[in-house]
């Protein structure tokens, strides 16, 4: 082989490589191997303040139990998630490890995320629930471990999730549904700060401020419940879908981008495969600032879900 044909060789080679690896795992998916060149090679991830990085695209399984919850994350997988939101009050942990299990990715290539729930709070119950949580995933370490409502012993529970963290049995610790004065009271009482605090938040309750304190504390932010779960006619919101017209995108991709532009963890549920397909369709376009202003504007600045309150 001449220098030319060595270089075209290597050209073909390299265009093979990052383009399969740009579609593999659509195709293992059973969808054509081209068809959705826009996907990016690999979900962006973000680094958390203790240097863990975690991809700001997931996938929620809140409701999805059973073989259903089993098929979706192998499905989910096989088309390119790499992080799993779970807790132990889904009661869908054994169904997540199974499908984790079946979808023969790299334990080391995902970044699983579970909750200890609010009747196992303080220093023993903690630990306990950590490991029955441990145990029904069928995984020997969690990437991200959060104390799911800042409820009971939370001094004691975050003691034993440092510990925990310590050992190595988990990657990063953090907390959901936290407010700034129960951040403060954690983090005056810890030697460990939180590296997320998971919280609800879509273009019906933007959470701007929360973000601003959440920054400050350098602690990541991550959304739950990005669609409302449709909530508020968030699907067919006309403000959304004016947006989405511009770029042929959806009001969901529209919802996802814009928590992707705020730097913002999403982690969008689904047990449809058209929707997991649409929902990672989200890095091939960019909100400008006008689109940006007027998504803000829909802040009704309230929860979607005041009987979670
Ligand atoms: N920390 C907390 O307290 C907390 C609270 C709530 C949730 N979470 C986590 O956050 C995750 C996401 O929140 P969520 O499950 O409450 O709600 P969500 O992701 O806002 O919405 C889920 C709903 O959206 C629909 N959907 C998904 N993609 C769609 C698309 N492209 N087009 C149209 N409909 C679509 C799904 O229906 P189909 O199945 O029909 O697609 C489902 O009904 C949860 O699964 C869970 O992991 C955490």
């Amino acid at each position: 082989m001449d220098k030319l044909d060595k270089n075209a060789a290597w050209k073909r080679r390299d265009f093979i490589k990052t383009t399969f690896t740009a579609t593999a795992f659509v195709s293992l998916g059973g969808l054509d191997l081209f068809a959705f060149p826009s996907l990016e090679k690999t979900i962006k991830t973000v680094t958390l303040n203790n240097g863990v990085k975690m991809p700001i695209l997931g996938f929620g399984t809140m409701d999805l139990r059973d073989a259903l919850g089993e098929k979706c994350v192998a499905e989910a997988i096989s088309l390119g998630y790499r992080l799993i939101d779970t807790a132990f009050i889904y009661s869908n942990e054994e169904a997540v490890g199974k499908g984790i299990k079946n979808s023969g990715i790299k334990r080391e290539e995902l970044f699983v995320t579970s909750k200890l729930w609010v009747d196992d709070m303080g220093y023993e119950k903690a630990k306990a629930a950590f490991y029955t949580t441990l145990n029904k995933l069928g995984l020997d370490y969690l990437d991200l471990y959060l104390i799911h409502r800042p409820r009971g012993d939370v001094k004691g529970s975050w003691k034993a999730m440092e510990e925990l963290y310590n050992e190595g049995k988990i990657k990063a610790i953090g907390v959901s549904n936290f407010d700034n004065k129960q951040l403060d009271d954690l983090i005056a009482n810890s030697k460990i700060k939180p590296a997320i605090n998971q919280i609800e938040t879509h273009a019906f309750f933007q959470e701007e401020k929360a973000q601003e304190s959440l920054n400050k504390y350098g602690i990541q932010m991550e959304a739950w419940a990005p669609f409302a779960e449709g909530r508020n006619s968030l699907f067919v919101d006309k403000n959304l879908s004016l947006i989405g017209k511009k770029y042929n995108k959806t009001n969901a991709q529209v919802s996802l981008r814009w928590l992707y532009q705020r730097g913002i963890i999403a982690i969008p549920r689904t047990s449809k495969k058209e929707h997991m397909i649409e929902n990672l369709q989200i890095f091939d376009f960019e909100l400008t600032k006008e689109d940006m202003k007027a998504i803000s504007k829909l802040d009704l600045n309230k929860t979607q879900f005041p009987e979670w309150t």
